[in-house]
């Protein structure tokens, strides 16, 4: 989630990297940093922390020191490996100091080749993963190879999604760079060329775009750009047609944000789980602050939150409860701080909040430390008031959300209680480590599932136009297939303004069947869960009485499929992470029945992103 920019040339200046560094601000703003090449052969790097306030002070130093730029790194940093401090702010060195690495992604075996290059007399200043790259490097280029080949010889060693860009002050205009399942373009304009993880960060720098494969090597001087793959076979540079301008970039090519971040949603589970296992297969979640002795103390929780986090808090009571036995009660924030709840210094209260700035659970938190709780925030927003305020933290990954209504952060937020939930059973011992392992491999599976769902999206946008004109829409679940009704329902309302209600499909016989007519439409959630029969005993009774129904339901599942005028499949996986994959196909079909009623998606009528009054 780190961004990276890079550039050299007759007309590269430090500007330009800082510039585009203040775009990239979204990957990560933890820490950002600089080194660059100067004409006397010598590399200088400023670094900082504490976000936006980093890029301000590289913006000044940019105004003084950009005299006799080179070629130049640049980069902003989401912390993984290493705490948020100078020291550990890219780029990193050699030992020599001439050699300078930005990095985006994890080395996973870089405790491995630290020791091994520790062994051999590197002396590291970081705590990061990126440094054994700049000592990885220093050792090639020690036996006589170029910069070229060190990174082909250094990334083939390396484990992990990741892209780096490297630059030698003895070659000081020579920028190296590779990826591996990680962002990275190459962009060339007049007299500059740029090596940079997301097109916006040089749009209107560069004017031609270039593409990177896996494990393949580019080298970019001022007088070209020439790519490899890790055994020096030459390779056909392919452009990449960009026709945004800055509106439409920080869109990424969607029609709207909202489209944008349904489709980012692999990633922004990804990146919240990037680094979360140690090579012990144990989790890790190095910013919650909370000691793990306090956790085992703790006998009570209370979930709070609005709207869409509501819903991912109520994914986490049933994981919580099932994997920790630790009994778990879940409130709407405006409710819970007005009603007396019965808490003490053994409670943990977590509140969930995209923002971290919703006031009704703001309040809610304060009132649960005032009682005595310990509390810990989940939002996406870094030093969000919540954030602060907590004793504790774990940040959602998601990169920023611009559409009101939540789609990726609600994903990132299933992911990261899901996390918070294998954590806390891990500390306290009630599950099985190797079952914690287990779970979090089905979690790592997780973004690629996400990508097959999406790839029925214009199947979805077909049944979705072909509902143009119903009234009224049902969501029926059990177990977590609930949270997925609610969340279902609450998109379709958010963004198509239609009545549209969520239940458990056990209730549904209580009362809300009497609305049930061949004006309806109802969805089922109806993954492969042990409670499949008795959901699906439900949707018959909605069926009988003319509903046209419409089932999410596992791929090839014909039993399933036999009952639904409309199927949106998902793949298995394991049925507490379910949520994450059956509420997407949710998301696009209140997509794009919004879209065809005509409907400003990214702007619903009588909403807001972030809601600070009571
Ligand atoms: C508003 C937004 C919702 C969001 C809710 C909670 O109502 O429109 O999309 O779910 O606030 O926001 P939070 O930032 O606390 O997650």
């Amino acid at each position: 989630m780190c961004g990276i920019i890079a550039s050299t040339g007759e007309a590269a200046s430090l500007n330009d990297l800082v510039e585009g560094l203040a775009r990239l601000e979204y990957r990560g703003y933890d820490s950002a940093g600089v080194a660059v090449t100067r004409e006397d052969g010598t590399m200088d790097r400023i670094r900082a922390v504490d976000g936006t306030a980093s890029l301000k002070l590289l913006a000044e130093l940019a105004n003084d020191k950009s005299d006799g730029y080179i070629a130049g790194l640049g980069h902003t940093r989401w912390a993984t490996h290493g705490r948020v401090t100078t020291d550990n702010a890219h780029p990193h060195f050699d030992c020599t100091g001439g050699l300078g690495v930005v990095h985006n992604g994890i080395v996973e075996n870089f405790r491995e080749l630290k020791n091994e290059l520790e062994g051999s007399g590197h002396v590291f200043s970081s705590q990061t993963d990126t440094e054994v790259i700049a000592h990885l490097l220093e050792d090639y280029l020690k036996d006589g190879a170029i910069l070229k080949d060190a990174v082909a010889a250094s990334m083939s060693r390396l484990r992990g999604a990741m892209s780096f860009v490297a630059l030698d002050a003895n070659y000081p205009s020579v920028l190296v760079a590779t990826k591996r399942m990680a962002p990275l373009v190459v962009g060339s304009g007049s007299h500059v060329n740029f090596v940079a993880s997301d097109i916006p960060a040089i749009l209107g720098k560069a004017d031609t775009f270039y593409q990177v494969g896996d494990d393949q090597v580019v080298v970019v001087s001022p007088d070209g750009i020439s790519l490899s793959d890790l055994f020096g076979n030459p390779m056909e540079l392919a452009e990449i047609e960009v026709q945004w301008d800055l509106e439409a970039a920080a869109r990424g090519g969607f029609r709207d944000f909202m489209s944008k971040e349904i489709f980012e949603q692999p990633a922004a589970v990804r990146d919240t789980l990037l680094g979360r296992l140690n090579q012990e297969g144990e989790i890790v979640l190095d910013e919650m602050r909370l000691d793990p002795d306090e956790l085992r103390k703790i006998n009570k929780i209370f979930i709070v939150g609005c709207g869409t986090s509501y819903h991912a808090g109520m994914v986490a009571k049933y994981a919580i409860e099932h994997w920790t036995r630790i009994p778990v009660e879940l409130d709407i924030s405006s409710e819970f701080r007005y009603r007396d709840p019965v808490l003490d210094k053994e409670t943990l209260v977590i509140g969930v909040s995209q923002s971290g700035e919703t006031l009704d659970t703001m309040a809610a938190m304060s009132e649960a430390a005032k009682l005595g709780a310990k509390t810990l925030v989940v939002s996406n927003v870094m030093g969000s008031s919540m954030a602060r305020a907590a004793d504790a933290v774990l940040y959602t990954r998601a990169g920023p959300e611009i559409g009101v209504a939540a789609t990726k952060t609600h994903t990132a937020q299933i992911a990261a209680l899901l996390l918070m939930a294998l954590y806390l059973a891990q500390v306290r011992h009630s599950l099985d480590p190797h079952e914690v392992a287990r779970v979090f491999s089905d979690m790592v599976m997780l973004p690629e599932k996400i990508q097959k769902v999406l790839t029925s999206d214009a199947s979805i946008e077909e049944v979705a136009q072909a509902m143009v004109g119903v009234k009224r829409f049902y969501f029926i679940g059990r177990h977590v297939g609930y949270p997925v009704a609610l969340e279902g329902a609450l998109k379709l309302k958010e963004i198509s303004y239609l009545p549209a209600e969520g239940y458990p499909a056990g209730e549904l016989k209580h009362g809300p069947i009497a609305m049930i007519d061949a004006d309806a439409v109802v969805f089922g959630m109806a993954t492969r869960t042990r409670l499949w029969e008795k959901t699906i005993s439900n949707v018959e009774e909605v069926r009988v009485r003319g509903a046209q129904i419409i089932l999410v339901a596992n791929e090839g599942d014909s039993e399933s499929a036999a009952l639904g005028d409309a199927i949106f499949e998902v793949p298995e996986t394991h049925p507490l992470l379910a949520p994450v994959l059956d509420v997407i196909p949710l998301q696009l079909f209140a997509y794009h029945l919004a879209v065809s009623l005509g409907n400003d998606v990214d702007r619903p009528r009588n909403l807001a992103k972030t809601v600070t009054v009571e």
